[in-house]
């Protein structure tokens, strides 16, 4: 039987800055998505990268004296630098100055063009950099001689100039009835807000520019470069070969499966993207989720309140799992959610040392010291026994449908509430006294046979979240040559563990880290 394809990306961040813990959080999330489905048998496409065209990185670019290449080279090397150190399992890191993108995004224009969606005519309008995106006059205002656009707070400059326009407004009805599938974008309190937008009334799409230069040149026109969102939604199709939708990849994985994006551009994947892939009769995507905004002690990031979080320092200090464990448990990824360092301190200390290390330790010491490490199926089964793998059984399917539905931080509870019942198991058959007498052998079994079998699922069911401490737990168990093939389906039922099996030796997952 052949795999289920499954196609996700990121959004692609722009390059005009060094990469925050914002940026690590929607990769980490994506990568657990990523991780997950593979577990589940599926054959994953997981795309990432950098969106380096537009105003923004030209004007940034100037103001450090180098040329946006030169901005977007660096930065650009600083995500992909990051997303290595958060182990993300992308299978391609895009950038938009790859020239198979050039080609890809010249191909859509071209075949938009063809099918009468492009025409010449004239803008004037609110324009922000910082957001790369026009505004209407209602969606702006003024103060002290400013204007704003009010969604963002950002700064808008009034805009004319010669432009392409895309036909978007011919899209308003079959972008209503997307809207009206099920499932097509999350949260659900979205699609009402974009239905009444829609239902406005939509304005063709400028999607040219020619007061700067560094984009995409628009086919036939080199004064006009394409809109840098244009280029930048396309970037999902450039990953796949476009414009050859022939080839093993495109067909194999177009469309998308899930485009997770930040809250504020939903509206750009759910608006522009979808009606691009009609007016070049692709199929759409098949879910938009946009997840919400992590915040800092209280406050959003920013240069000027001195609290940008940066993902290489944190992983220097912390290592990678923690940092990818911590932000999924602490954040429901729907939501806006704050993030501090002691948070992150109690996390380790309880959870990972804890919950987690604690019961691998005892567990490992008490089939060294009982059993010089081998551990047999037990004999003699008590009431003890038949409720942890009662347990292990739902944890295993409740864990899969909250992972299905992309809720991470609940997926997680529900291990760790395993976690903590294996833990209470120990206590409850007090393997210490089993031990004493020889006529309870059969039940000391058990118990260790039990212990190793619960770590086993454990280890599997947080390797999407922390891939390298899952495989040192696996390697502890005794496992090491396994970790790769293990599947989702083949935890599904209790007694994986072989008889006569030998683990490791027990080394020190997370040590406890002291508040000063
Ligand atoms: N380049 C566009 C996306 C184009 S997708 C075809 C862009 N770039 S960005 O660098 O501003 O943001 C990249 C992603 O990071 C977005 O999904 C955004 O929501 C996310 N985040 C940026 N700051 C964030 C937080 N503070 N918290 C969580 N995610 C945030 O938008």
């Amino acid at each position: 039987m052949t795999a289920t394809p499954y196609y996700i990306t990121t959004a692609i961040s722009y390059p005009n800055g060094t990469p925050h813990i914002g940026h690590a959080y929607e990769t980490i999330a994506a990568d657990v998505m990523a991780r997950f489905k593979r577990l589940d048998g599926f054959d994953v496409r997981f795309m990432t990268g950098t969106d380096e065209h537009g105003q923004k990185m030209q004007t940034t670019a100037e103001k450090q004296g180098k040329t946006a290449k030169e901005l977007a080279d660096e930065n650009s090397a600083r995500f992909k630098a990051m997303n290595d150190a958060l182990g993300i399992s992308y299978d391609r890191f895009i950038r938009t100055t790859d020239p198979d993108h050039y080609e890809a995004s010249q191909a859509i224009w071209k075949r938009m063009e063809e099918n009468g969606d492009i025409y010449l005519d004239k803008y004037a309008g609110w324009y922000s950099v910082r957001d790369e995106a026009y505004y209407a006059e209602d969606e702006t205002e003024e103060r002290d001689g400013q204007r704003y656009a009010i969604a963002t707070g950002t700064e808008v400059e009034w805009t004319e100039e010669e432009s392409y326009f895309f036909r978007l407004s011919k899209y308003a009805d079959k972008l209503l009835e997307l809207y009206a599938t099920q499932g097509y974008i999350y949260p659900e309190s979205r699609r009402n807000e974009l239905t009444s937008f829609v239902k406005g009334g939509l304005n063709d799409l400028s999607i040219s520019r020619t007061t700067f230069d560094w984009g995409v040149p628009v086919p036939g026109n080199d004064k006009h470069v394409m809109y840098v969102w244009v280029d930048a939604l396309t970037n999902y199709l450039t990953g796949l070969g476009y414009p050859n939708t022939e080839g093993e990849l495109f067909t194999k994985y177009w469309p998308a499966d899930l485009h997770l994006v930040g809250k504020e551009i939903v509206r750009f994947h759910t608006i522009i993207w979808p009606c691009i892939l009609m007016a070049l009769d692709l199929p759409l995507p098949k879910k938009v989720y946009g997840h919400g905004w992590l915040i800092v002690d209280g406050a959003k990031m920013s240069k000027s309140v001195g609290n940008v979080v940066d993902p290489i320092a944190l992983i220097e200090e912390f290592g990678a799992d923690a940092i990818r464990y911590f932000l999924l448990r602490e954040i429901t990824l729907g939501q806006d959610g704050n993030i501090s360092r002691d948070a992150l301190i109690n996390r380790i200390n309880s959870d990972l040392a804890n919950d987690l290390g604690n019961l691998l330790h005892r567990t490992l010491s008490m089939a060294k010291k009982y059993r010089g490490g081998v551990i047999a199926k037990g004999t003699e089964e008590t009431a003890f026994d038949a409720s942890l793998e009662e347990m292990a059984a739902e944890t295993v399917k409740m864990y899969t449908a909250q992972m299905e539905a992309m809720e991470l931080s609940p997926a997680i509870r529900t291990v760790w509430a395993f976690i903590a019942r294996t833990n209470k198991y120990i206590d409850e058959t007090a393997p210490w006294t089993l031990a004493k007498d020889e006529a309870k052998a059969g039940q000391l079994d058990s118990v260790l046979y039990h212990l190793v079998e619960a770590l086993h699922i454990t280890s599997i069911l947080i390797a999407p979240f922390m891939p390298v401490t899952a495989r040192r737990i696996h390697a502890q168990l005794g496992f090491a040559d396994d970790f790769d093939a293990v599947q989702l389906a083949d935890i599904a039922h209790w007694g994986r563990v072989a008889d006569g099996h030998m683990v490791g030796t027990a080394k020190q997952l997370f040590p406890r880290i002291e508040i000063v």
